[in-house]
């Protein structure tokens, strides 16, 4: 009789832990139904390239540090001045501080960092992601994580994040397929300079302004360590948005051409290049200073350098 007494008293115990484990599997999914459903490929074709408007910035301390972070990213060479090393603003190369789609695009950016980097071999947060371009897009020295600098372009790139789910597959970001272009001809690319982009970006590649007509070689362009020493990328940017205002207009023979023409002058040299591509994986086609000694002394393979997958 005891003993039965307590098979029932055990079956009892049981069966509430199941019931409340029941309880609490059905709970679940209702659960998470309110909270933010991760990114799916389904949902991620939704998500839509909208940048807010400046004039829409709240007032306070934080819509003050926004605008200070859009300052900064307009008119990094003067607002910014003793961290900058040539003549660069951000918006030399994210036109319009980043809101346009096709031109380096900084949208959404607050959802997708940190992430893992091949060329430094590190998970990056969005703070080192700038002082990425700091040390080499802007030739210059990286702003401290707690600095007002620092503090305001994290305040501007959240801002410009507004709605962006976390973990976002954001689809203006970055070209997924690389193209494989021809191979250049320098010469050609120089009179192609002349005629089309002179006019802004000086017959020197000096520069007429940094949002007007940035350096686009010279020690007040970026450095070689840059993305945009990249043959490719440079094909890529200059297809897609040059002549500022005709973007779309050049075949894919032009733009190499225009690349290797710009990235056989010399500029500023970055000094980690050992340090990139910690885990190998260096793309071939990055102009740095034995290539550019290459071009002039007619060694250079293009073959080589582009005939690799960059
Ligand atoms: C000379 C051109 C140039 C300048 C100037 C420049 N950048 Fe960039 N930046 C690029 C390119 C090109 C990329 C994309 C690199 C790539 O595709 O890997 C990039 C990428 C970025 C990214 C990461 C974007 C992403 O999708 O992950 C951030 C953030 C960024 N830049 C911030 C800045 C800030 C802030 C400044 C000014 C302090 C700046 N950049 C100046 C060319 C430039
Ligand atoms: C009407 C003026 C204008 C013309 C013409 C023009 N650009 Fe630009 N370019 C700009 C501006 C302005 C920027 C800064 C980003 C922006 O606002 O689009 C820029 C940015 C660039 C950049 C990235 C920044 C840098 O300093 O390297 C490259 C590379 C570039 N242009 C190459 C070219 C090439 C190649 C041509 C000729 C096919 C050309 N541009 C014609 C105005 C011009």
């Amino acid at each position: 009789m005891k003993n039965s007494l307590a098979i029932i008293i055990g079956f009892l115990i049981v069966g509430s832990l199941f019931v409340g484990w029941k309880i609490s599997q059905d709970l679940g999914p209702a659960e998470t139904a309110t909270a933010p459903q991760p990114q799916t490929e389904s949902a991620s074709k939704e998500i839509e390239f909208n940048p807010p408007s400046m004039e829409d910035v709240p007032d306070g301390p934080l819509g003050e540090s926004i605008k200070y972070g859009h300052e900064l990213v307009m008119e990094t060479n003067t607002v910014a001045d003793e961290y900058v090393g040539n003549n660069l603003s951000c918006a030399s190369c994210h036109a319009n501080g980043g809101t346009v789609k096709e031109e380096a695009p900084m949208v959404g950016l607050s959802a997708v960092y940190p992430e893992y980097r091949p060329r430094e071999g590190e998970v990056y947060t969005l703070e080192d992601r700038i002082n990425g371009c700091m040390i080499r897009s802007m030739n210059g020295k990286m702003f401290p994580t707690d600095s007002k600098e620092m503090r305001a372009m994290i305040a501007y790139l959240q801002y410009m994040s507004e709605g962006v789910p976390a973990g976002a597959d954001l689809p203006w970001r970055g070209p997924k397929e690389p193209k494989q272009y021809p191979v250049p001809s320098v010469e050609d690319g120089e009179k192609l300079y002349a005629q089309s982009c002179a006019s802004c970006h000086a017959a020197d590649g000096s520069g007429t302004g940094t949002n007007t007509g940035p350096a686009v070689w010279g020690e007040n362009s970026f450095n070689d360590g840059a993305g945009m020493s990249r043959m490719t990328k440079m094909a890529g940017y200059v297809q897609k948005n040059m002549p500022k205002g005709q973007g779309g207009t050049l075949s894919d023979q032009q733009a190499i051409d225009l690349a290797a023409f710009i990235l056989s002058h010399d500029r500023p040299e970055f000094e980690g290049h050992e340090g990139d591509w910690p885990k190998g994986g260096r793309p071939a086609d990055i102009m740095d200073k034995e290539k550019r000694e290459q071009v002039k002394n007619g060694t250079i393979d293009w073959e080589a350098i582009l005939s690799v997958k960059n």
